[in-house]
């Protein structure tokens, strides 16, 4: 039996180096063995029982060394899978290095019983890392420095390390801690660090941003939408204990029917934000541009999820995809989703979101039958003090994510494309048009729909004057007219 020590349950260099070695001296996956030591053994990621050659590299070894390249799909792959927290990880990961010798191409053969047990491995780390973008909830705490934020998070997988970069690109200007029983990390506004395992009890428990997450659940809680099985499945019972808005959910539950009987009853009502949706497989994570073209919405959901055409899905919650019927006369296009819409996965939950949803009222369009979705499908925003501001998609941003745009308009098939905006615009005819000058009338599109052009609902809520508003907003509901009576 050969034995390699490592470092700590994620320690890919140790593993590398180690199975590298393993791979060079012959070693068969049946008699390595791999061990974590914690770090408190005097030989890190060490080997013994291996044969000398195996790891000293003598004049011989250089021309296997050379030849001994791995694709860099399984290196991908390997640093996922070593997050998961399986005991056998680091056997998988050594028989697939095993193989690749020769089997080449083997990451491609999905259908490998190693292969696909690495994916689905890997798709389960993936999840729990886009868990922790969604369900980390920071208490404020003071100590000699000021305010700062602690949350006690428990993943599933070992994802700490690979998720923390994200929340320092979010919270840049915020002094935070993130303890998991496996290892906490700090950033201090300059530097991220990571640090040993904590307990439960090392984190504060309650505080006045409770209320906010309760709020905010309680506003975004569409009881009509009630599905608890979906529900549990999106967001995991073990999640639960660490949320502070989680404490509503029986009470919202029980109160559902009565909620959606309310809903029924008032007229025009507003589609709120449902559920946070969050989480959707994440296939492509290890093969970003190995995609087939979608041929249904819960396909381009998961592929937003995945997707990693641009930069955007890096500091975004998630990707939001749009909704309403699989089928739509109409499918309203706007740029990308804004903070609330980030935060619950659905398009147009926010301020822009109710502009819209009046006007469209006032238009005589039921949002109910309107697929609603945007050009860009993740939150593009730059860190102000706490907030986070919108900032406009670039051309190349836009055309990455036209991909999936174009997909949605092959599976609704909507007659008439209503664009909101300028950037919304350039997603669906492929240039920069002139708003203003084009608006409301309309124009052939390839596929046979017609779009109409409009401004983008934001504009009226940045108008300071009232009459302009009032204006503007006329000729807003005058454009969703024309879109409507194209509708047939
Ligand atoms: N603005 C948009 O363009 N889309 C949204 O979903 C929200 C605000």
């Amino acid at each position: 039996m050969a034995v390699a020590m490592l470092d700590g349950e994620t320690d890919f260099d140790g593993w590398r180096k180690a199975a590298r070695a393993f791979r060079l001296a012959g070693v068969e996956p049946a008699a390595a063995r791999f061990v974590v030591t914690g770090g408190a053994s005097a030989v890190q990621g060490g080997l013994f029982d291996v044969p000398h050659s195996a790891h000293c590299p003598g004049r011989g070894d250089e021309r296997i060394e050379k030849e001994f390249n791995v694709p860099a799909a399984f290196v991908d792959l390997a640093h996922e899978l070593i997050l998961h927290r399986s005991a056998d990880r680091f056997d998988l990961m050594y028989r697939l290095l095993w193989r690749l010798r020769d089997e080449p191409d083997l990451i491609r053969v999905i259908s490998d019983r190693d292969v696909a047990d690495a994916l689905e491995r890997a798709k389960n780390v993936s999840r729990a890392s886009h868990k922790m973008k969604a369900f980390v909830r920071f208490r404020q705490v003071h100590d000699d420095r000021g305010e700062a934020w602690v949350a006690w998070f428990e993943p599933p997988h070992r994802v700490l390390e690979k998720t923390a970069p994200f929340f320092q690109r979010r919270f840049t200007t915020m002094r935070w801690s993130i303890l998991t029983p496996d290892g906490s990390a700090f950033w201090d506004g300059e530097r991220l660090r990571f640090g040993p395992p904590a307990t439960r009890d090392m984190a504060p428990d309650e505080d006045e941003i409770e209320d906010f997450w309760k709020t905010y659940y309680a506003s975004t809680f569409n009881p009509a939408r009630l599905k608890v099985k979906t529900m549990q499945g999106e967001m995991a019972k073990s999640y639960w204990k660490n949320l502070p808005e989680a404490a509503l959910i029986p009470e919202l539950v029980a109160a559902s029917s009565v909620r959606t009987e309310a809903m029924v009853a008032t007229p025009a009502p507003s589609p709120n934000a449902r559920f946070a949706r969050v989480v959707a497989p994440d296939l492509h994570a290890a093969r970003p541009n190995a995609q087939a073209v979608p041929d249904s919405l819960a396909e381009v959901s998961d592929g937003v999820q995945a997707c990693r055409r641009c930069p955007l899905y890096r500091d975004a919650t998630q990707g939001v995809c749009g909704e309403g019927p699989k089928v739509a006369r109409l499918m309203i296009v706007g740029e990308q989703p804004g903070d609330q819409e980030d935060l619950a996965g659905r398009a147009f939950i926010g301020p822009a979101g109710q502009v819209l949803d009046a006007a469209l009222a006032e238009a005589g369009i039921d949002r109910a039958d309107v697929y609603v979705t945007n050009a860009v499908k993740h939150f593009k925003h730059e860190p102000r003090g706490k907030r986070r501001l919108h900032k406009s998609p670039s051309v190349g941003e836009v055309q990455a994510c036209r991909w999936w745009l174009d997909a949605e308009r092959r599976l609704i098939k909507p007659r008439v494309v209503l664009t909101l905006g300028t950037t919304a615009g350039l997603a669906v005819l492929g240039r920069k048009p002139a708003v203003m000058q084009e608006r409301g009338a309309p124009i052939d599109l390839e596929d046979g729909a017609t779009a109409v052009l409009t401004i983008h609902p934001s504009y009226l809520l940045r108008l300071p004057d009232a009459a302009a508003k009032a204006e503007a907003r006329r000729l807003f509901v005058h454009d969703l007219k024309a879109a409507r009576d194209r509708m047939g």
